[in-house]
């Protein structure tokens, strides 16, 4: 790892943005610098379609709630944090950056790297939009090539080949301003599949090339990894609310009952349910209820994550590296909780599947080992690894104690 690492009793914290919650965590770096979650807050997400936010001002209040829960389970103030992002806007292309290393050669520093990213992310991009991440795929040190951390090796030309990844200026900055509107500066911005890959994706996996997919509420975001770098990563505009509209719309019910009825009972696999298992579930009109079979509505599901998993093949076949990824996918966020979803992955896709959570480089006494906490746990050990990339940009408010301020406001009675 050439990024810059992290030392004793220093706090990193995270904000995964989703469509569907909104998860703050606080943590601190121990003295064998490893990270221990002191503070987790977590809240409905309000005003985002799609990963992307679409109304700044519900927006920034579901995140002041998620950092308030944070700050009090943390006893501390949480002033920047890695945030997620993601939506249909992002894209990633390949890059290169040369630095030269003088004529008489020298051994390469983590700066010299660090020049090189930054050479390779200074592409020229269209005004409205804006690079998010650059990530180094590999290095060459003259004529050698493939190297992960030349760092510490002589050489006269440095070159790096590296993912850069875009999106579009107007999405990056409606998130920007809700998090520095929360008085939090931004440490980072994090494709939320590269923040999920680092808390699920074992060694192993990373070495022989794999696919990780975060599905949630409202996006599934895809990772390609081959020799431990993400060489594509695309998000597509599906997700769990697909699910919850499809059983919504042919079971007749709310929204909130649909997704209660999937979480509690669904699977992807209708041939796995006993024919005759019945539950009651919500229901429009008078009654107010209604019995559902169970297989009926694995059968809604079953279709859909049908078209999902087709999805994410043909996405990893467009991209023409599906041969080079032989650890398969790694399925993780909230809908991989679906019952059955591997294996109806793992049949589609005709790879290996397995569902990724997060997997204890974090210790936490909140409990975040679910694939739904992937991103989030990822941020703080994105944080931990390659260090902090401040995007230069001051919160406009005061940030905590305006937090506090509005909080007991909240708790007056509104006078008209
Ligand atoms: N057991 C389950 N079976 C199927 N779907 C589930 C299950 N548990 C949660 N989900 C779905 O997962 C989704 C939430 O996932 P997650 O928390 O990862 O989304 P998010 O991060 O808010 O959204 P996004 O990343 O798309 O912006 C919801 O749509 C929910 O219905
Ligand atoms: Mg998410």
């Amino acid at each position: 790892m050439t990024g810059a690492t992290s030392g004793a009793n220093e706090t990193i914290n995270a904000l995964d943005v989703g469509t569907s919650k909104v998860v703050a965590l606080i943590s601190q770096v121990d003295e064998r610098g490893q990270l221990k979650v002191i503070g987790a807050g977590r809240s409905v997400s309000q005003g985002l379609r799609k990963g992307t936010v679409i109304n700044t001002t519900d927006a920034t209040a579901a995140i002041a709630k998620a950092i308030e829960e944070a700050e009090r389970t943390a006893g501390v103030t949480m002033e920047s944090a890695y945030v997620s992002i993601s939506g249909a806007h992002i894209s990633a292309i390949g890059s290169k950056g040369v630095v030269d290393l003088g004529k008489n050669g020298r051994r390469v520093t983590a700066e010299d790297c660090q020049k090189a990213l930054d050479q390779a992310g200074g592409i020229a991009l269209p005004h409205n939009r804006e690079m998010i991440n650059v990530v180094a795929r590999q290095y060459k040190l003259d004529d050698k090539e493939g190297i992960d951390n030349p760092v510490g090796s002589m050489g006269y030309r440095l070159e790096v080949e590296a993912t850069v990844v875009t999106g579009a200026s107007s999405n990056i900055q409606n998130l920007t301003n809700c998090i520095l509107d929360n008085g939090v500066r931004i440490s980072d911005l994090v494709l939320e599949p590269l923040a999920s890959a680092e808390a699920v994706l074992s060694r192993e996996e990373l070495s022989a090339g794999v696919v990780l997919v975060d599905i949630g509420a409202g996006t599934a975001g895809v990772a390609i990894y081959i020799d431990k770098a993400p060489w594509q990563t695309h998000c597509l505009e599906v997700g769990g609310q697909y699910l919850v509209h499809d059983v919504s719309s042919v079971l007749r019910m709310s929204q909130e009952s649909a997704e209660a009825l999937i979480r509690q009972f669904g699977h992807a696999l209708p041939e796995r349910v006993p024919v005759d298992a019945e539950v009651r579930a919500g229901a429009f009109g008078q009654e107010g209820q209604q019995v559902v079979r169970r297989r009926v509505l694995a059968e809604i599901i079953n279709a859909r994550a049908e078209e999902l998993a087709d999805l994410i093949l043909s996405e990893v076949k467009r991209s023409g590296y599906d041969g080079l990824t032989p650890a398969g996918v790694v399925l993780t966020g909230g809908v991989a909780q679906l019952p059955g979803l591997s294996d109806l992955s793992a049949t589609r896709m005709r790879w290996p599947v397995r569902i990724g959570q997060p997997n204890g480089a974090v210790a936490s006494t909140f409990d975040l080992n679910s694939p739904e906490y992937a991103a989030a746990v990822g941020l703080l050990l994105w944080g931990l690894h390659r260090g902090a990339k401040p995007r230069n940009l001051e919160p406009v408010r005061p940030g905590p104690g305006k937090r506090i301020l509005d909080y007991f406001k909240s708790l007056l009675p509104i006078s008209s």
